[in-house]
């Protein structure tokens, strides 16, 4: 870092460039609840600048109570509410995002046959659209930063699940679309998809069977894996993506 002396011989406007190129900033969807709001806790400590979104008010003010954390409110199936959240996130960071955490996800269980129009839109939203519509928007700011986006995906991308096909098949063309922006060419991006096992939130409350990942620990090697620009499998689905191509059988025990 520039000592004190030097930087105090600079413009003031030179000064206010300084500071936001020292500011690390990073951006967290579905930062209210569960692996998000862990990301977010471990992002503060690590001394990033976050910007966070969610539904639930109260806490998006908890969040906002710290100094380096931005939460705004967002209904992200509402896309032009989410084109103009990136709008605004540009603004803030002078269009250089460190990271870029796609986390938000909503998952609906039961037979696909008595699912309602709206759940199955709901899903579709927040776990694909929302994703590829912020990548689109907030591309540029990655590159001028040298940054890095994370999709969280699930093991279920590569063993998708009967009782919850549509998320199953979400989280595939998430991790798909993961796949194909990190075949571009001179991309100046880190491109990292996370296959999660099962891990305790409100997501998976009354089900597995007491061997649930943790959220800190999920969010714990998100972090780790961030800048890998691969996919990587955390926890119990570390060795998913080998398994589901050379022993697909194998892969359905590990991931239920
Ligand atoms: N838990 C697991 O076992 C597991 C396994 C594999 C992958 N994953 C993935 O990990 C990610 C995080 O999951 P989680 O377990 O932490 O889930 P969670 O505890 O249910 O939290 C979901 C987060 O997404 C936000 N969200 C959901 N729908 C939204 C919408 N329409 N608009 C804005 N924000 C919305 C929620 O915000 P509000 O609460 O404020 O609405 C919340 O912050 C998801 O992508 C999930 O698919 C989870």
């Amino acid at each position: 870092m520039r000592p004190p002396s030097v930087l105090n011989t600079l413009s003031p406007h030179r000064r206010d460039q300084e500071r936001t190129d020292m500011t690390r900033h990073a951006v967290v969807t579905g930062g209210t609840a569960g692996i998000g709001r862990e990301l977010v806790a471990q992002l503060i400590e690590d001394g990033w600048e976050v910007h966070c979104c969610g539904r639930s008010r109260a806490a998006l003010d908890e969040l906002a109570a710290h100094p380096r954390v931005h939460a705004t409110p967002l209904e992200l199936r509402d896309a032009h509410a989410t084109a103009a959240w990136a709008e605004q996130l540009e603004r803030a960071t002078d269009g250089r995002i460190g990271l870029l955490l796609l986390n938000a996800g909503v998952q609906h269980e039961g037979p696909h046959e008595r699912r309602t129009p709206a759940s199955i839109a709901d899903e579709v939203a927040v776990n694909l659209t929302a994703p590829a519509l912020l990548t689109a928007r907030l591309w540029r700011a990655l590159r001028a930063a040298d940054g890095a986006v994370v999709f969280v995906s699930s093991g279920l991308a590569l063993v998708p699940r009967t009782d919850a096909a549509l998320y199953s098949a979400t989280k595939a063309a998430l991790s798909s679309f993961a796949t194909a922006l990190r075949r571009r060419p001179e991309r100046g991006v880190a491109v990292t998809d996370v296959l999660l096992p099962m891990v305790d939130t409100a997501m998976t409350a009354g089900r597995g069977d007491g061997g649930k990942l943790q959220a800190r620990e999920a969010a714990r090697a998100i972090l780790a894996a961030a800048r890998a620009d691969r996919r990587v499998g955390i926890g119990r689905a570390r060795a998913l993506p080998a398994l589901a191509w050379a022993a697909p059988w194998l892969a359905r025990r590990v991931i239920r």
